[in-house]
């Protein structure tokens, strides 16, 4: 196994692994375990996984996770992230964790491309351990205390599907504790956090903005560019992510499945 880091801050190439293998070596899934708690978002390249593999690799970190809202392949948990020229919208193309407003929103996300567009549709990932870390101490006494409100409607979102469930809503820390390192990470994200509990909308746009401005830094960031058959592991927990829909009017097509995660909390759980 060799590992390439793609930035300092977050993200790493695992070079030397074939993906279809870790759901059956427990050595295998512990290594790649620890490469992902230190660089929160792992990349694979050529990896072709078929539907049972992709399930079968996401029930290794865990139970599977189901989309509120989105389309899926033959089974609820494999959710189809899927732009071309009939598209309105695309998933993902503002900074998020994965549905962030469920009670217990999916820790992990593992994302594998099978068409691309012949230019564009990068995602990038920020650090949300370094985005808090490096608020000043007052500010950071300050996050801990607080809560926000993470809301979305997917009405619209996805043509004539039908809903698996209703839309999430959650009240989530601002800041929390990641259950496997113990580090303190900010959550909230301009896609699902509506508002902070107990401020004045003014007041709670305003700290909001100021927070998503730091998630936008380059500095907390890695940009990952898609081949056919890559895969992208990422941490929920202390990540965000951004999919660029700078295609249109190409495809770019792939599955996605997300392990269950638990309630998010700060200090202890
Ligand atoms: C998402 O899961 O938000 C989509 C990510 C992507 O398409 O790169």
């Amino acid at each position: 196994m060799n590992v390439e880091p793609l930035t300092p801050t977050i993200g790493a190439t695992v070079h030397g692994v074939k993906l279809s293998d870790v759901a059956n070596d427990d050595d295998l899934f512990r290594e790649i375990h620890d490469l992902w708690m230190k660089h929160l978002v792992l990349f694979f390249r050529d990896q072709a996984l078929t539907p049972e593999q992709h399930l079968a690799l996401g029930e290794r970190f865990g139970p599977l996770h189901v989309h509120p809202a989105a389309p899926y392949e033959g089974n609820p948990a494999l959710m189809k992230i899927h732009a071309d020229a009939d598209s309105h919208r695309n998933n993902g193309d503002m900074w998020h964790s994965d549905v962030s407003a469920d009670e217990e929103p999916p820790m992990a996300t593992i994302l594998q491309m099978h068409v691309l567009p012949s230019a564009g549709g990068d995602t990038l990932w920020s650090n949300m351990y370094a985005v808090f870390e490096s608020l000043s101490e007052t500010m950071q006494a300050e996050l801990k205390q607080m809560e926000a409100l993470h809301f979305l409607s997917y009405a619209g979102f996805y043509g004539d599907h039908e809903a698996q469930r209703e839309a999430p809503k959650a009240v989530h820390p601002v800041v929390r504790t990641h259950p496997v390192t113990g580090r303190d990470a900010l959550f909230v994200n301009s896609g699902f956090t509506r508002r902070i509990i107990g401020m004045s909308p003014g007041e709670s746009s305003a700290l909001l903005n100021m927070l998503f401005e730091q998630v936008r830094e380059p500095i907390f960031q890695c940009r990952f560019k898609w081949k056919k058959h890559s895969v992208a592991i990422w941490d929920n927990r202390c990540t965000q992510h951004y999919a660029l829909w700078d295609y249109y009017p190409e495809t770019r097509s792939g599955l996605r499945v997300t392990v269950k995660g638990d309630r998010p909390y700060q200090g202890q759980p």
